[in-house]
């Protein structure tokens, strides 16, 4: 199994201009890209925190997948992302290792890289997100 870097960490909230002022002006974060996701329900804002990356998610909806999340939960961190150069080979390691594959086929995510989720109960309460970097992020989103 190839060792994973962290790529970003996904934070849900009910509300995005708010949260992105918040981390703006208690960290230091810097908003990178903001975009709608509209087949996962989400409108996203990509934050650079300096060197690390930060994903802000609200929902579209309230019957959405992080619709559901905050209506169960409230606020707080959704996912973590790990980043790897070979999606479908790094799906087959994991899925090798017992993970409970949320997406066997990777799907478009932010800046159309190519993304997949793991299940959390697989993986000790944690939704795990894999995004496929092409061989070495820039330090930057895309
Ligand atoms: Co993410």
């Amino acid at each position: 199994v190839h060792p994973l870097d962290l790529h970003h960490i996904g934070h849900a909230v009910s509300d995005l201009d708010a949260a992105v002022d918040l981390y703006e002006r208690m960290f230091g974060a810097v908003c990178d890209d903001r975009a709608t996701l509209a087949e996962q329900g989400v409108h996203v804002a990509a934050l650079l925190v300096g060197a690390s990356r930060l994903e802000l998610m609200a929902p579209t909806e309230p019957d959405t997948p992080v619709g559901r999340f905050l209506a169960k939960r409230g606020p707080g961190m959704h996912h973590v992302a790990y980043e790897v150069g070979d999606i479908r080979e790094a799906l087959a390691e994991a899925d090798a290792a017992g993970a409970q594959l949320i997406d066997p086929e990777p799907r478009s995510g932010l800046h159309g890289l190519q993304v997949a989720f793991i299940h959390p109960e697989s993986v000790a309460g944690v939704l795990v997100e894999l995004v496929e970097t092409r061989g070495g992020s820039d330090g930057g989103w895309s």
